[in-house]
């Protein structure tokens, strides 16, 4: 392999080195050579004079990262669900086994001062709402953002986990990886963007990324051996077809609100766990799509060409386009596309196309280029795979009212799914959530679930009725009135019954003139809850985000800051403890 003159130069080499040094020079060789199997198959490899490849070509940037000392990384997650902070662990494992130092933090607990001393700098964040970071991740994209120190030292990579049935997909992750670059860190990887199957992109980034940061010295095997697994093929999201099986109105006589229970049964087994959610997407109703019909000129069977594919005016439109409370930037579209001046604001497309209408003459056509898919809704699944077998899956889905400029309507999917007659059929997909599952078998439970957010409660009381366990179960529910809105009432005074569940308590809000919530029954039992506290219980919390998560996280320090015991640092500390060690979640939405 080797010309004669090499050949020479690599034997007086060896003649001059140590048998230590030689395991170095292997290592290195071999972390090397495997950096260059990787590089993808477009990189031009120079071909030297005697016909053979030239990799040192390949060398200014490749050795940098074969290096013969370890390294200090820090990889940082944001998360709503818990991929990341999944992947973030699993990151931190793999640089740990190829010899380096690593700490994983959560952009919550992560000081932003600590930047300018890092060296290698990861994050793994998703994209929630609509194109925000997670709500435990908004600080550390803020501080960010509004960063003006250079980081000129800092060696970066970003991984993106998202969702391609959003329009702003990996939005966060982007802006991340973007801030980090005109910051003036270096980019040692580039930007990894994961769709719903986010392993099989997340994976190989991984692997590619401890690759690139290899020590030359035994420890690559780790690196080398991962590096082997091949990119798994991307599986998309799997979809059940089911059948509904049941539809009721779990509100009484008088209520002022409307709850239903659904229940679907899945052709085949569902793969979920308690904690997790099923997702839809919902059909715009016909009445709607109607009206953007007329008001856009066209028929329901007119062709429309959209993304690469002929779909009819009115299939498009009911299934697959987003027709609601429109965001600014595709106003903003429908502005250039028209010329017309809009009022700033949201608006419904049947709404916008009558108070804005587009000239004679214009192509309604075109409108359908500037709509966005769908993006899917999620329902906390109420049922539990032990108890009522993997193939059903039930929901609790609050039917939503939105007043709007055309009249009363049902909220997108909420009236969607509230219309579906039992025995139809009907499709969903499991959102899993890593970060709300059943604490162990024998650890306490205070579960703090007004609302809907009863939902993952009775999923986890069914599963410790069948799985068993020695936990003790203590469940705060709240609605508006106890005689018409007291969802799931008999199953939970049979839980009462039976010992399961070993508290519940009530808050129905209208039933008193001082209107009671969740929290004010908190505070009525704030010396149990804190002895449950101090003995290890999990605290659960799920439904409305604002303010009821607020508020109860309000009543949980005020409370803790009457505790007896770890007097050394204060409630709102020892909540955030809590939360890190996974001892208090959240759900909300
Ligand atoms: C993880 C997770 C779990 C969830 N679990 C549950 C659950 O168990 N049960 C449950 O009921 N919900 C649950 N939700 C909420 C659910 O996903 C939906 O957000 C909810 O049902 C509303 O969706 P919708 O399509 O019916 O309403 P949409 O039509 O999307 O409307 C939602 C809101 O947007 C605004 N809006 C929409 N259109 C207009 C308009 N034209 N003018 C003015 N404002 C407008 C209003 O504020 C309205 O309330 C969960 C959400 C998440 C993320
Ligand atoms: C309510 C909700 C909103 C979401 N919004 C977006 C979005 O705007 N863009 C995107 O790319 N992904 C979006 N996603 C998908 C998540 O980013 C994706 O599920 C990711 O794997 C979650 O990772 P995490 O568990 O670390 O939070 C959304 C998911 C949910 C549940």
């Amino acid at each position: 392999m080797l010309s004669d003159d090499k050949r020479a130069k690599f034997l007086q080499l060896l003649k001059e080195t140590t048998k230590d040094e030689w395991v170095w020079m292997n290592g290195y060789l071999s972390a090397l050579t495997e950096t260059l199997g990787a590089l993808p198959p477009t990189a031009t490899r120079v071909v030297g004079s005697a016909g053979e490849e030239a990799t040192t070509a390949f060398l200014p940037a490749e050795v940098e990262s074969v290096r013969s000392t370890p390294i200090s990384c820090t990889v940082v997650y944001g998360t709503e669900t818990g991929n990341s902070k999944k992947l973030s662990t699993e990151f931190v494992k793999k640089l740990k086994a190829a010899g380096h130092s690593a700490k994983i933090k959560s952009t919550e607990q992560y000081k932003l001062s600590d930047l300018e001393d890092e060296s290698y700098f990861f994050v793994i964040i998703s994209t929630h709402g609509d194109g925000d970071p997670p709500a435990a991740a908004k600080s550390f994209v803020t501080g960010l953002q509004e960063r003006k120190d250079p980081l000129s030292n800092l060696k970066f990579a970003v991984l993106a986990l998202g969702d391609t049935s959003y329009p702003l997909f990996c939005k966060t992750g982007e802006d991340v990886d973007s801030m980090l670059n005109t910051l003036g860190g270096t980019r040692i990887h580039e930007l990894g963007k994961c769709d719903v199957d986010y392993e099989a992109v997340a994976l190989p980034w991984i692997d590619d990324v401890v690759r690139k940061l290899a020590i030359s010295s035994s420890n690559t095997v780790a690196a080398k051996t991962t590096a082997n697994q091949k990119a798994a093929k991307p599986a998309g999201r799997a979809v059940y077809d089911a059948k509904v099986i049941t539809n009721l109105v779990l509100n009484d006589v008088g209520a002022t609100k409307s709850t239903r229970h659904i229940e679907l049964k899945a052709d085949s087994s569902v793969v979920y766990e308690p904690g997790d959610s099923a997702g839809f997407f919902a059909h715009n109703s016909e009445s709607e799509v109607a009206d953007v019909l007329r008001l856009l000129g066209l028929g329901k069977e007119d062709r429309i060409q959209w993304q690469g594919e002929t779909w009819m005016a009115g299939d498009l439109l009911t299934k697959k386009l987003s027709i609601r409370f429109l965001p600014e930037r595709v106003i903003k579209k429908y502005e250039d596309l028209t010329g017309k001046t809009i009022v700033p604001g949201r608006k419904d497309l049947d709404a916008l196309l009558t108070d804005f209408k587009f000239d004679a003459g214009f192509d309604s056509k075109k409108i359908f280029e500037i709509l966005e898919p769908m993006v899917p809704r999620y329902y906390s699944i109420a049922s539990s795979p032990a108890a009522h077998g993997e193939k059903e899956v039930h929901l609790t889905v609050a039917e939503l009212e939105i007043e709007t400029r055309t009249g009363t309507k049902p909220g997108l999917c909420s009236g969607y799914l509230s219309s579906f007659a039992e025995g139809s059929s009907i499709q969903f997909f499991i959102q899993k959530n890593p970060s709300f599952r059943l604490p162990p078998p024998d650890s306490d439970l205070i579960m703090i679930g007004p609302g809907t957010g009863i939902a993952p409660f009775r999923s986890y009381l069914f599963e410790r009725e069948s799985t068993g366990g020695n936990g003790k179960n203590w469940l705060f529910f709240g609605e508006r009135n106890f005689v018409s809105d007291f969802y799931y009432q008999t199953e939970l005074q049979a839980f009462m019954d039976t010992g399961l569940l070993n508290r519940l308590n009530t808050a129905f809000s209208r039933d008193t003139k001082q209107k009671v919530y969740v929290q004010d029954r908190m505070e009525e039992n704030a010396a149990e809850l804190l002895k449950w506290i101090e003995e290890g219980a999990y605290i659960y919390l799920c439904g409305s985000k604002d303010p009821m998560s607020k508020d109860v996280d309000a009543k949980l320090i005020d409370i803790l800051s009457r505790r007896t015991f770890h007097t050394e640092i204060d409630a709102s500390d020892f909540l955030k403890e809590l939360e890190e060690s996974g001892r208090y979640k959240k759900d909300v939405y």
